[in-house]
């Protein structure tokens, strides 16, 4: 079920909306009435999700650009905002991942996951600026708990997502002034998607251990994530801003006791 607000004829831009959670974003948006941009490097993701979006009835765009490319981001902007007009949400989600322990893993693959994730952030909200509406745009980004909680096999990623957040908090800061709210969504497990398969459920039986670990008992759905962003970026939010809201089913408070739990362990050996 879908939180109740109205975006109609709102210029919605979804950096990394064409898969996953960040489509459930769009598509969350698309059946309020926004009109829907969505960017990605790979065509065939991006027409793909321009058929599913536009299958909502509202108008919607599809460009490809990788958010390591500070240009391709910047036209990507350009072309949208000639289309829709000035940006109302911004969601900023673009990610790659993959296990390797830092001890194995290569300079270049510690930097792909940083090229992408943070410098991709940099990159997306920066080249965002200009076509941001003001006063009342809302930009999310898009982080997990590898922001805050320290997760093996995972330096690159952790090291990221952390810069996210703290990239989210500095542009508050920043451009608060100016009436644009930034806040980051930490979500929990979601089922079905790349990133749960990839690191932590890559089967049924693997998840259904995961979602033991989650207090309230399941994986989330897209749709979970979907209502947050439509919360924070609608009227109601507009007190909120610098803020990283886990929606994870409490998740991040079990790991959090897990590695306590760890640590616990290693000091009584
Ligand atoms: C070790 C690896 C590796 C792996 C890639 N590399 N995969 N190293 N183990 N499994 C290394 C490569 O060897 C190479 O280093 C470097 O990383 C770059 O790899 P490329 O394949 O050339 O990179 P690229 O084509 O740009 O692809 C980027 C990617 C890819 C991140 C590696 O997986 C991708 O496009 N991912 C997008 C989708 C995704 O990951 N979605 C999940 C997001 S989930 P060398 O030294 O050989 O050149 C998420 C968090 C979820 O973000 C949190 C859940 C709680
Ligand atoms: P996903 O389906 O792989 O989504 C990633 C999206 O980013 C895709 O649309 C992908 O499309 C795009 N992308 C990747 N690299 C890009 C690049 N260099 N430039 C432009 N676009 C790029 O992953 P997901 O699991 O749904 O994750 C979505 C977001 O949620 C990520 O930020 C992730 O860190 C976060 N998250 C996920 C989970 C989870 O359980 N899945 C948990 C916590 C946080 P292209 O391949 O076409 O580029």
């Amino acid at each position: 079920m879908l939180v109740d607000i109205d975006f109609k004829d709102r210029h919605v831009f979804v950096f990394g909306g064409t898969t996953g959670i960040n489509l459930g974003i769009a598509d969350a948006f698309a059946r309020r009435g926004a009109r829907i941009t969505v960017a990605s490097r790979k065509a065939e993701n991006v027409e793909a999700a321009q058929v599913r979006l536009g299958a909502h009835g509202g108008e919607v765009f599809g460009v490809c650009a990788d958010v390591r490319d500070f240009d391709a981001v910047g036209r990507a902007f350009a072309a949208s905002v000639e289309r829709f007009g000035p940006i109302d949400v911004l969601v900023s989600g673009a990610a790659g991942n993959f296990l390797c322990e830092a001890k194995d893993m290569s300079a270049n693959g510690f930097k792909v996951v940083v090229d992408i994730d943070l410098i991709g952030s940099f990159h997306v909200m920066r080249q965002a600026y200009a076509h941001l509406r003001r006063p009342g745009a809302a930009v999310i980004n898009i982080t997990a708990p590898q922001s805050y909680i320290p997760m093996r096999y995972q330096a690159h990623a952790c090291a990221a997502k952390a810069g996210v957040d703290q990239l989210t908090r500095v542009l508050a800061l920043e451009w608060g002034g100016e009436g644009i709210r930034i806040n980051s969504i930490s979500p929990g497990p979601i089922e079905g998607t790349e990133g749960a398969k990839r690191l932590m459920a890559p089967t049924e039986a693997d998840q259904v251990r995961a979602a033991a670990r989650v207090p309230l008992q399941r994986f989330g759905v897209p749709e979970d994530i979907a209502n947050l962003a439509l919360f924070l970026a609608s009227p109601y939010a507009s007190y909120i801003s610098g803020a990283l809201i886990p929606c994870d089913g409490g998740g991040a408070l079990e790991s959090v006791k897990s590695t306590l739990e760890l640590a616990g362990q290693a000091g009584a050996s």
